[in-house]
C-alpha cells in the first residue's frame, strides 16, 4: 500500500477586531443586502499594522505546535505562502523559524503566487514526503495574508485577513491527500494584481470572477481525468463531482464558492453522456442547483464569512470551517478542494477526510479564537485601515500571539504575548 501522506494537525489566527458588514454597508451608503446576500459577508477582519503576515503566521504556527504537542525536531520543512509578505528579499519564513525558536536543520522558503501560494507550498510539503525525500521528517506550511483594496472601492467590502498554519505529515489524521490526482489551470492573466510599493491591490472585478470561473473548469476536468482513471469516481447515476462528500472553493466572498459550485456541475452536465439532451435552460438550472450547494458547500463558508478573504488562506479556512462544523460526520469520506490564485493558477484537488479530524479540531478552538475578538465601529475602522503600515500601536500581544512592535534600522521586530 502506498503511504498516505497529508495534513496531520492545523490551527488558525485572525485579526482580534473585526467590522459587521451592515456597518460597512450603511456607511457607504450602500444597501446591507447587497454585502450579505450579495456577497455573502457576514463580518470582516481589521488588522492593525502589528498584525502583519508574519504576526499571524507565527501565532497560528505556535498555537498549531503547542496545542498538538509537536516535536519542532520532526520538522524539515517550513514553507509560508504570501503575497503580503513583509520584505522583497527576508523570507516570512524566516521569520517565522526565529520567533518559534524552530532547529535549524530545514529547508525554510515562502511561495508566492497571489492566492496560490499556500496550495504551491502545501503541494511542496506534500511531494517532498511523498517522494521519500522527507525522510521521515514533517512540514510546516502556513498560509498568511492581509485582504487590502481601496477605501470606497468595490473590493472594500471582500477585505479581511488571517493565517492557517497545517503539519504535513505520514500521519494525516485530518485529510488525507490524494497525491497525483490533482488538476491544474494557468493563464496569464491580469485580474488582480498589487504592484511593488502599492498596499492596496489592484482589481478588474468582474473579470476576475471569469478568470476564476474559467480556471475551476480547467483544474476540475484534470482533475475529473485522473481521478476517473483511477477509478476513484465514475460516470453513472451520480456525476463525479457529486462523489465527492463536500467541495471547498477559495473564498474572496462566499458567493464566489456558490459560483464556483455551479462551474463544476455545469463541467459534469455538459461533458457527462445527457447533457446533450439538456436545453440551455435546464442545463443553467441544474448547474446551479440549490440542493447540491445546500449539502456540498454552504456548511464549509462558516469561518469565511466571519473573516473575509485572507488570500492564500481562505481556502484552509473552508477547511477548517467545514471540519469545524462537522468533521465527525465527514471522516472516511472523500472532499474536493480548489485553490485559485490571480494572474492566475487554478488547482483542483482532494483527500479523505481523517478519523482523528474532529479531535484535531477541538484543538484549533475555533469558537475559542472568534470569541476572542472585538467589534469595531465604522469610525474605529477607518482609523486603524489609516494607519501607517511601519507604525504599528503601541499595544501588548494577548497571551500566545505576536505583533509587529516596530522597525529599527529596517529590521523588524516582533513581540510574544
Ligand atoms: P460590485 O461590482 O460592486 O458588485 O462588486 P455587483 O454589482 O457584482 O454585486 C455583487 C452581487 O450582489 C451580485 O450578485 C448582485 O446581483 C448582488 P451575483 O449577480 O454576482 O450573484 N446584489 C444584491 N443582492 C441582494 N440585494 C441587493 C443587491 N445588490 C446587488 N440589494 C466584486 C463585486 C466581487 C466585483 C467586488 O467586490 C470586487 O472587485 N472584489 C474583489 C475581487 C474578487 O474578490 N474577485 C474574486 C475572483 S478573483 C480571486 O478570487 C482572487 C483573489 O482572492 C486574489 C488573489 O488571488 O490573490 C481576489
Amino acid at each position: 500500500m502506498k503511504p498516505q501522506v497529508g495534513i496531520e494537525a492545523l490551527a488558525f489566527a485572525v485579526p482580534h477586531r473585526y467590522l459587521d458588514i451592515e456597518d460597512l454597508a450603511r456607511a457607504r451608503g450602500v444597501e446591507p443586502a447587497k454585502y450579505t446576500a450579495g456577497l455573502g459577508a457576514k463580518e470582516m477582519a481589521v488588522p492593525d499594522p502589528g498584525e502583519d503576515a508574519v504576526a499571524l503566521a507565527a501565532t497560528a504556527a505556535a498555537r498549531l505546535l503547542r496545542r498538538n504537542d509537536v516535536d519542532p525536531a520532526r520538522i524539515g520543512m517550513l514553507v509560508v505562502g504570501t503575497e503580503t509578505g513583509v520584505d522583497h528579499s527576508k523570507a516570512v519564513a524566516s521569520h517565522v523559524q526565529g520567533l518559534l525558536k524552530l532547529p535549524r536543520s530545514m529547508r525554510t522558503f515562502d511561495a508566492q503566487h497571489a492566492c496560490f501560494g499556500g496550495t504551491a507550498g502545501l503541494m511542496a510539503a506534500t511531494e517532498w514526503i511523498a517522494s521519500g525525500a522527507g525522510a521521515g521528517r514533517v512540514a510546516l506550511v502556513i498560509a498568511t495574508d492581509l485582504a487590502r483594496y481601496e477605501r470606497l472601492g468595490a473590493g472594500e467590502p471582500t477585505q479581511g485577513g488571517g493565517a492557517v498554519a497545517m503539519l504535513v505529515s505520514e500521519r494525516p489524521e485530518v485529510l488525507s491527500l490524494d497525491v497525483g490526482l490533482n488538476g491544474t489551470c494557468s493563464m496569464d492573466v491580469y485580474d488582480f494584481w498589487r504592484p511593488h510599493g502599492r498596499r492596496e491591490a489592484l482589481v478588474d472585478g468582474h473579470y476576475s470572477i471569469d478568470c476564476y470561473l474559467d480556471s475551476v473548469a480547467g483544474a476540475y476536468r484534470g482533475w475529473r481525468e485522473r481521478a476517473l482513471a483511477r477509478e476513484v469516481v465514475r460516470w453513472g447515476e451520480r456525476t463525479p463531482s457529486e462523489q465527492l462528500a463536500r467541495i471547498l472553493y477559495h473564498v474572496p466572498f462566499c458567493k464566489m464558492a456558490k459560483k464556483a459550485h455551479a462551474r463544476v456541475r455545469r463541467c459534469d452536465l455538459e461533458d457527462g453522456a445527457g447533457g446533450a439532451t439538456l436545453s440551455p435552460e435546464a442545463l443553467d438550472g441544474a448547474s446551479r442547483s440549490e440542493t447540491s450547494y445546500g449539502t456540498q458547500v454552504a456548511t464549509s463558508l462558516g469561518l469565511n464569512a466571519r473573516v473575509g478573504n485572507a488570500y492564500t488562506a481562505s481556502l484552509y479556512l473552508a477547511l477548517v470551517g467545514v471540519l469545524h462544523a462537522e468533521a465527525r460526520a465527514l471522516a472516511g469520506q472523500r472532499v474536493g478542494l480548489f485553490s485559485y490564485g490571480s494572474g492566475c493558477c487554478g488547482e483542483f484537488f482532494s483527500g479523505v477526510v481523517g478519523e482523528g479530524a474532529a479531535r484535531k479540531l477541538a484543538l484549533a478552538d475555533v469558537d475559542g479564537v472568534l470569541a476572542a475578538r472585538e467589534r469595531v465601529s465604522m469610525e474605529e475602522y477607518e482609523r486603524v485601515m489609516a494607519m501607517p503600515p511601519g507604525e504599528p500601536p503601541q499595544a501588548t500581544p494577548a497571551p500566545g500571539t505576536f505583533r509587529l512592535v516596530g522597525i529599527r534600522d529596517y529590521r523588524r521586530v516582533y513581540a510574544e504575548g
